[in-house]
């Protein structure tokens, strides 16, 4: 039977036949071949005995090949392996031509790799950080699954634009002759859903109607924003992990976020081992290049330790001003976005001042000005703020947006109207306030954005398989 290099590594069972197939990462001596499967981050060595092998063979025996291998598995008297296979018969599956095969074994940069994107899967950085994505994302299931929360799958085609922001792809099937109204302007009526429809920039909408008959639902989709944001933290599709819970309030809702990721860090870092402690080798080389002042004073495995051993530190917003007001950088003008007064929305400068430099930890900053935060978010007493929370991270900035939701029919009309929202776009979600009203809140985590930090990439672009960013939809 054929076993995967992952179980024939952690087997004791010595000098049983095995058969096994994978790809070459390298071949030396004309003896020794690296095989990798995509089970582990580890190679299996096999061993060939080349004074019996033909020798047509062993020149098809090259970086990137496809083989199928039979032999016997013994313990390793070499360096850095404790079992290899002796070969006794090779297959080549698929040749791979080295003058023409990419990924040679080298180091290669991540520029590099994005534009092979399609082949880089097939590198220990890439494979580990995909592996670890996924893991993290059976974690995303189990943690919401094992604490009361139904999946709810939010549509992707959506009349709605949740975040209000209106940086939104356009779902259309009419093309260069579509039909005008008498103004000139499309007629959107004559268009496959009989109306404008864009994909989603959140489900957050849609889930808040499932929590109010369900109770507590989360949604775990792709998602998409038009913004061009040119940044190592941005993306134009990316996936979004959104719970919402009826009978919750903002205190509530940052306890089940800070729970839910310390909840999925501490499932990979059990689960992860192997591929973190490779990422973390990276990770600290990687600082050594940079200038002393932008190094990290922890390791990768540091860093995730720390969140989950750590209280995150819960700041309103009109404390994190008044040490942003009075902290150095601000003082001496370094920031790009000097913050002079109450109301001025943060930049990411501002997150990672707070986060890396002043708290030193993770932090949830709440009660934001209502005029820099989305419609639907709770208004307080003072009228001036909403019950918003974001959750901030090192290297990251913010991780995590959410709110109480506003669940007073009059408070909430008058909001739509201030920000000159039809209000007849919106009646199925002001239907919610009239019939069963109730506490509600809900926030929204960046799934990339989670899996760069578990990881140490410093490029979001570098943790998802097809990055979708401005000028850029190759694959
Ligand atoms: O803060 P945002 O815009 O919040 C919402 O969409 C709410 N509807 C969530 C809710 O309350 N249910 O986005 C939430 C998170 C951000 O904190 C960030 O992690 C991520 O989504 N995000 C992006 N990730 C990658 N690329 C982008 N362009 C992103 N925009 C937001
Ligand atoms: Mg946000």
């Amino acid at each position: 039977m054929q076993q995967s290099v992952i179980e024939l590594l952690q087997s004791k069972q010595f000098t049983q036949q095995v058969a096994l197939k994978g790809w070459v990462r390298t071949f030396r001596a004309n003896r020794f071949i690296a095989i990798n499967d995509g089970s582990t981050i580890h190679n299996i060595q096999c061993v060939v005995d080349f004074e019996n092998t033909d020798e047509e063979i062993l020149k098809r025996i090259t970086t990137g090949a496809a083989v199928s291998i039979k032999g016997t598995l013994v313990e390793s008297l070499g360096k850095g392996q404790s079992v290899e296979v002796q070969v006794e018969s090779i297959e080549i599956l698929g040749d791979s031509n080295p003058e023409e095969y990419p990924i040679q074994p080298k180091k290669h940069s991540l520029e590099f790799l994005r534009e092979n994107a399609h082949l880089r899967i097939r590198t220990n950085t890439f494979s580990a950080v995909m592996r670890i994505r996924a893991i993290l994302s059976f974690a995303v299931h189990k943690y919401f699954t094992e604490n009361g929360f139904f999946n709810f799958h939010a549509p992707i085609i959506t009349g709605s634009d949740a975040e209000g922001a209106g940086e939104m792809f356009k779902v259309t099937t009419l093309g260069a002759n579509a039909p005008k109204n008498e103004d000139g302007s499309i007629d959107y009526k004559q268009d496959f859903f009989g109306k404008e429809t864009n994909l989603t920039v959140s489900g957050q909408l849609e889930a808040e109607t499932y929590a109010m008959g369900l109770s507590k639902v989360y949604t775990f989709g792709p998602t998409f924003r038009a913004e061009n944001s040119n940044t190592t933290r941005h993306l134009a599709e990316f996936w979004m992990i959104e719970p919402e819970m009826a009978f919750c309030d903002l205190d509530g809702n940052m306890d089940v976020a800070e729970d839910f990721i310390k909840y999925v860090i501490r499932y990979a870092l059990e689960h992860c081992k192997d591929d973190l402690a490779f990422l973390n080798d990276r990770f600290v080389k990687e600082e050594q290049n940079k200038p002393a002042q932008e190094r990290s004073d922890m390791s990768l495995l540091e860093k995730l330790n720390f969140v989950v051993d750590n209280n995150f530190k819960r700041v309103s917003y009109t404390e994190a001003i008044e040490i942003l007001r009075n902290c150095k950088p601000n003082q001496k003008k370094k920031f790009q976005y000097i913050i002079n007064e109450w109301g001025a929305d943060l930049q990411s400068e501002h997150e990672r001042f707070l986060v890396e430099k002043h708290f030193k930890c993770p932090v949830i900053l709440f009660d934001y000005p209502a005029n820099i935060k989305a419609f639907y978010m709770r208004l307080n007493e003072d009228k001036k703020t909403v019950r918003a929370m974001d959750v901030l991270f090192p290297g990251i900035g913010e991780i995590v947006g959410g709110s109480q939701r506003e669940e007073r029919l009059d408070v909430l009309k008058e909001k739509i109207k201030a920000l000159h929202i039809d209000e007849k776009e919106l009646w199925w979600y002001l239907d919610l306030r009239k019939f069963g009203t109730a506490v509600h809140s809900g926030f929204g985590l960046g799934f990339e954005r989670l899996v760069q930090f578990t990881t140490g990439m410093s490029n979001i672009r570098d943790v998802i398989p097809y990055p979708r960013t401005p000028q850029n939809a190759e694959f």
